[in-house]
């Protein structure tokens, strides 16, 4: 039984889950886990293999020969795949975007990616955030977060990003697929960040973290 805390952070796409989560973890002095990334780095190991994403039996058996690792550096896994450590760039192109959620769709591929997620607590205390972390990763985490933004938020977020991302096609096939969806995981505290700021969100989590005995390492 480990007793490392994790703390759980999900929502949709570009609704500023990753930067809430990078900054919760850096006031913590928790290490970071970024579960989009190691969905991405698999879609790129399977289109850099020539694998139609489409064809879910040949996603799975390709998915099932790469070999993924989680260094951590500066306080964050990254992801390693066949001996590469990928860039934003690889991790973010058009391809990937467009792909991603066709790969995230195949129950082999949830189980390979939940078992190296549950994997991680070997690093100490978590703070990791994706999809499904409340919901099938960790549903016994006492500290659940899911963070949510309007469409039209989310869409002029991923643009100013400087990426071609369709978030609203993205989350739909993320919420309306049969393995995990999407969902707002039992006892998760919603925060909507449309009209907050970035730092104003990080607040409201420590915040609720803090009535429930979670102490920041750094003010
Ligand atoms: O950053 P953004 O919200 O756009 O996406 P991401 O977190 O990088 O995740 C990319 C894709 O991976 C999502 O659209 C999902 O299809 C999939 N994903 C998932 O299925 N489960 C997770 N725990 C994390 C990501
Ligand atoms: O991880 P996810 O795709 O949910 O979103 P993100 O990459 O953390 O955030 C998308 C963009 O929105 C980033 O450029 C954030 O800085 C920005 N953002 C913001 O401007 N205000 C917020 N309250 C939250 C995020």
């Amino acid at each position: 039984m480990d007793a490392s805390p994790v703390i759980t952070i999900d929502g949709p796409a570009a609704s500023g889950k990753s930067s809430v989560a990078r900054l919760v973890a850096r006031r913590l002095g928790y290490t970071y886990v970024n579960t989009g990334n190691m969905y991405r780095a698999m879609t790129w190991a399977v289109q850099n293999a020539g694998i139609d994403v489409s064809d879910s039996d040949a996603v799975r058996h390709q998915a099932g020969a790469v070999h993924l690792e989680s260094p951590v550096v500066e306080g964050q896994t990254l992801v390693r795949v066949n001996g590469r450590v990928l860039t934003a760039e690889d991790l973010n192109a058009d391809s990937v975007n467009r792909a991603v959620s066709f790969v995230a769709r195949v129950p082999e591929v949830r189980d390979l990616l939940v078992a190296a997620q549950r994997d991680l607590t070997k690093l100490g205390p978590l703070v990791m955030e994706g999809r499904d972390i409340g919901s099938v990763v960790f549903p016994e985490s006492a500290f659940k977060f899911y963070i949510d933004a309007s469409e039209e938020v989310r869409s002029a977020r991923r643009q100013a990003q400087g990426h071609a991302d369709q978030v609203a096609e993205r989350d739909r096939m993320d919420s309306t697929r049969k393995t995990s969806p999407l969902v707002v995981p039992d006892g998760a505290v919603t925060i909507d960040n449309s009209h907050i700021t970035l730092d104003q969100a990080v607040d409201q989590v420590i915040a609720v973290l803090a009535e429930m005995g979670v102490a920041s390492a750094v003010q």
